[in-house]
């Protein structure tokens, strides 16, 4: 059945992949970032774009209240925007950690809001946020963003559990390394951030390590497969791992501990 679906964080990597097969499955897509110009392709393809930042609550109201206006139900929303910063905790800045926040967790949180009293009054809604295997698993220079899709995954266990009585599901998909424009990022702010010669040969292999993982990092394609069970699935689960090195972290750290899991993977850096 057609539905009307609101993706944000669309215009590359996995979001953009995403709406390409919801529109080629038939759907009604309106999607948004805040670089127009990477929308574009999908607007030929039958989405509508639009200009958002999910930091401004005032591009989020217009994308959704747009949306019920022309449409008059949503059925899923992707909360997919996102990115990472990387380094050193004692050498990132309170106030970069905040930004980092306000898009991962607040912007997430904006999103589920918004579209929030229109699902109950609806009587019924879903909403996929991508979290990621950093939100169960932490890892050296990694630390904020971890941080922030653990907070992701808390506020989705919660508020899950505070819309059931309104027939509105919850789901988070988390994928392991995926290639995307998200590693570069993530990848040069670890280097930038990171100036103090005590941490730099930690650094320098965590670099190391990520960028071979990402080298060898999966698709869109599975996370894809992934977001679209959970959203059309008649009976979904709180949470999807959706690539094969997050479902192995998942597991590894569900059967050693988290402990365990930490020492591994400072032995595992230390070698690279
Ligand atoms: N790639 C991975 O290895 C990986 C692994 C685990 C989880 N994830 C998660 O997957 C999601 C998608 O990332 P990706 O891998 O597809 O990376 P990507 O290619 O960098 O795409 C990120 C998307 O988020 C959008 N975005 C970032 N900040 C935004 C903001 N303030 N407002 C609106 N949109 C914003 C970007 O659009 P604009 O820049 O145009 O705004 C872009 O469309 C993210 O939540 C990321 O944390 C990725």
């Amino acid at each position: 059945m057609k539905k009307n679906i609101l993706v944000l964080g669309a215009s590359s990597g996995i979001g953009f992949d995403l709406v390409k097969s919801l529109l080629i499955e038939g759907h009604i897509v309106y999607c948004g970032a805040r670089r127009l110009e990477k929308l574009d392709p999908l607007r030929i393809l039958g989405a509508k774009i639009f200009k958002v930042d999910v930091r401004n609550e005032d591009d989020i109201e217009n994308i959704v209240n747009t949306f019920v206006y022309e449409k008059g139900i949503i059925d899923i929303v992707y909360a997919n925007a996102g990115y990472a910063i990387a380094g050193p905790v004692e050498e990132t800045s309170i106030e970069k950690a905040k930004q980092q926040f306000d898009t991962n967790v607040f912007g997430s949180a904006r999103v589920a809001r918004t579209v929030l009293p229109i699902m109950r009054e609806q009587g019924f809604g879903r909403i996929i946020f991508t979290s990621s295997i950093a939100g169960r698993v932490s890892t050296s220079m990694n630390s904020w963003y971890s941080a922030s899709k653990h907070a992701v995954n808390g506020l989705v266990k919660g508020l899950a559990q505070e819309v059931q009585g309104f027939n509105i599901k919850l789901i988070t998909v988390e994928p392991g390394c995926v290639q995307t424009e998200f590693d570069s990022i993530q990848l040069q702010d670890m280097l930038d951030t990171s100036t103090k010669p005590e941490y730099a040969e930690v650094v320098s292999k965590s670099h190391s390590f990520l960028k071979q993982a990402y080298g060898k990092g999966s698709t869109p394609d599975s996370t894809v497969k992934t977001m679209l069970k959970a959203g059309f699935s008649s009976r979904p689960k709180l949470s999807y791992q959706s690539t094969w090195d997050s479902k192995l972290m998942n597991l590894t750290q569900l059967i050693i501990g988290e402990g365990a899991m930490g020492r591994l993977f400072v032995s595992i850096i230390r070698k690279s």
